[in-house]
Order: structure tokens, then C-alpha cells, then sequence
């Protein structure tokens, strides 16, 4: 992962005999203020998720169960595909990368934790219009 726009973030796992815990707090395992969160859960197969890029949105994504594909695109270098799978590692992604999620298995639930409100008019949701909106950002 060498994009510039998104990294990997691997939280704490606090083990004992009756099992596992992980945790965020903002602006520590996160570098934002957390506003929201929201997860998508009951996809069934071969649908598509999450097809647009945020102006401003800071998220952080975790498949809390189940597993399933990232596809990310900074304009920059190009697009990559992930496999979430793991309740304690998630992808932390700042503005104005171009993002999807496909494949999710049956039990998958994409938690979703990001920075603001939900609005409408953060949304880029035509990739034509991201490609001319990167070019002002590279
Ligand atoms: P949408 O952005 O299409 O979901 P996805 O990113 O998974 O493709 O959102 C689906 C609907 O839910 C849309 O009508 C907007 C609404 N919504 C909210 O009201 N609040 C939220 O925080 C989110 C993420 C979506």
C-alpha cells in the first residue's frame, strides 16, 4: 500500500480467555474527530457498494465481520484492490480517493467511521467528474 491518500491501520487487540477487544478513540487510533458512524450489513452477493469519492469525508473502514473487497483509487497511483477481513485492521482514507466495495461475503458488516454529518453535496458520485476534480489536487 504506497498511496499517499490511504493507509492501513491496525488497532490494538487485547486478548484474554474470554476473547478479543479492540478499540478507536478519536484523534488517536484515528486522525480525525469522529461525527458518524454507519455500517452496511446484508448485501447480497455480486452487489456494489459505496461507489464514490468525498470532498472532504476522512472514513476509516472495517470489515467488523465477514470480509470483503476495497477497490481504491487516489488519481494518483492508480487502482488498487484490498481484502477486508479483519475486525482489527482497518483503512483509513482522507478526501477525495474513489471508492468501492464488492464481494462482500454473507456475515460481512463494513463499519464505516468517519468526520462529518452525512451531506449530500460531498458526494462526487460520477467518476468522470472525480478524474476532473483530482487533476486540481496532484
Ligand atoms: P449510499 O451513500 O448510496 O450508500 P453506499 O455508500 O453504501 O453506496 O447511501 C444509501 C442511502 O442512505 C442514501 O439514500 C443516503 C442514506 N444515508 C444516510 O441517510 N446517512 C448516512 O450516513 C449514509 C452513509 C447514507
Amino acid at each position: 500500500m504506497n498511496s499517499p491518500k490511504y493507509k492501513f491501520i491496525e488497532l490494538a487487540k487485547i486478548t484474554d480467555g474470554r476473547g478479543n477487544l479492540s478499540f478507536i478513540e478519536a484523534e488517536r487510533q484515528v486522525p480525525f474527530k469522529i461525527k458518524r458512524v454507519y455500517f452496511i450489513y446484508d448485501v447480497p452477493q455480486n452487489q456494489i457498494r459505496g461507489n464514490h469519492a468525498h470532498k472532504k469525508l476522512h472514513q476509516l473502514i472495517i470489515a467488523i465481520s465477514g470480509s470483503f473487497n476495497i477497490i481504491l483509487d487516489d488519481g494518483i497511483t492508480g487502482r488498487k484492490k484490498y481484502r477486508l477481513s479483519k475486525p482489527d485492521i482497518g483503512i483509513y482514507i482522507s478526501p477525495m480517493v474513489w471508492r468501492e466495495f464488492n464481494n462482500f461475503s454473507k456475515d460481512a458488516v463494513c463499519l464505516c467511521i468517519v468526520s462529518r454529518f452525512y451531506e449530500n453535496n460531498d458526494y462526487i458520485r460520477k467518476y468522470e467528474d472525480f478524474k476532473k476534480m483530482i487533476k486540481k489536487y496532484v
